[in-house]
């Protein structure tokens, strides 16, 4: 059967953990110049129906960086569903490269195109998850912080793709996720997450602080109301405060200042976002090694 990557319950808490391991090995070897041609001679596809700068970028150069071709094709090229079916094109791109990488409005495209691709499928972000990110979020986690069990992880901000990812990986590694929005803004109840409606609450003893665009792409009709029902959530000094003195604050970006975080916490020595946006390169080239990799 082919393995996917669609959402961190396709993985167990042992492969998680040695993704981690594997990123970990590669981005030393990274950073030390060792060739890790992992992905010789073979082709990886990237499926881009929303904007992207950091999954698209990172996916390319990590391919890249493993002595292998990526090659990137915008949703508007091939119209999945609409100039041909999604079965249709990941039956014929599975003829041609070795794995495919895809950001998607929705979930079950993604999932679609797995069900009859021959080669694995990434989720490079969906409407609901983005397994790609946590991923690399929790590897920024425990190289600043050491271990991940039993750390309090505080997400402020709208139950999206972002946070149930996280909460998946939190189930995964033993850390507690506690959830601070409205209260029609909340993950799925099935998710196993703590809800503290009050951010200043949900903050307090906090290893991390992290958060989110009120607006996630594909919603941008719901942007003006968002505003509204999100404007007592911003991640502000104050909130920083309550949490524990080492806390860091983590976001996926892009962000909007002044609206889910203040410029001051965004620029502040607790943040560690732009670690975040490199760890998903290295988080990445341990998930296509382990897909596709010659060992
Ligand atoms: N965090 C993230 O996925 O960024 P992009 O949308 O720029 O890829
Ligand atoms: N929740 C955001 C994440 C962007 C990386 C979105 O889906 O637009």
């Amino acid at each position: 059967m082919t393995r996917h990557f669609l959402t961190l319950r396709d993985i167990s808490a042992e492969e998680i953990n040695r993704l981690l391991t594997l990123a970990i090995d590669l981005k030393a070897k990274q950073k030390k110049g060792v060739s890790q041609r992992f992905l010789d001679g073979k082709s990886v596809g990237l499926i881009f129906e929303k904007p992207s700068n950091r999954t698209r970028v990172s996916f390319e150069v990590g391919v890249t960086q493993l002595g292998g071709h990526p090659i990137t094709i915008q949703g508007s090229e091939i119209k999945m569903g609409e100039r041909e079916t999604v079965a249709d094109v990941a039956r014929t791109m599975s003829r041609y490269v070795d794995a495919v990488a895809i950001r998607a409005f929705s979930h079950e495209t993604v999932a679609e195109f797995a069900a009859f691709s021959s080669v694995p499928v990434i989720n490079g972000l969906t409407d609901l998850y983005h397994p790609c990110q946590a991923l690399a979020d929790v590897l920024t986690i425990k190289e600043k912080l050491g271990a991940l069990s039993g750390l309090r992880i505080c997400y402020i901000g709208d139950g999206n793709n972002v946070c149930r990812s996280l909460i998946l990986a939190g189930s995964l590694l033993g850390f507690t996720v506690i959830v601070s929005c409205p209260h029609g803004y909340r993950p799925e109840a099935e998710l196993p997450y703590e809800y503290v409606e009050d951010p200043v609450v949900a903050a307090k003893s906090a290893d991390v602080i992290y958060t989110d665009v009120w607006t996630s792409m594909g919603q941008e009709e719901e942007s003006a109301i968002r505003k509204r029902d999100f404007a007592a959530y911003t991640v502000t000094s104050t909130i920083m405060a309550n949490a524990k003195p080492t806390v860091l604050f983590m976001h996926c970006l892009p962000a909007h200042r002044g609206e889910e975080v203040s410029e001051e916490v965004f620029e502040s020595p607790s943040s560690v976002v732009f670690d975040q946006a490199e760890n998903r390169l290295h988080a990445q080239k341990a998930v296509l090694v382990n897909l596709i990799g010659k060992q």
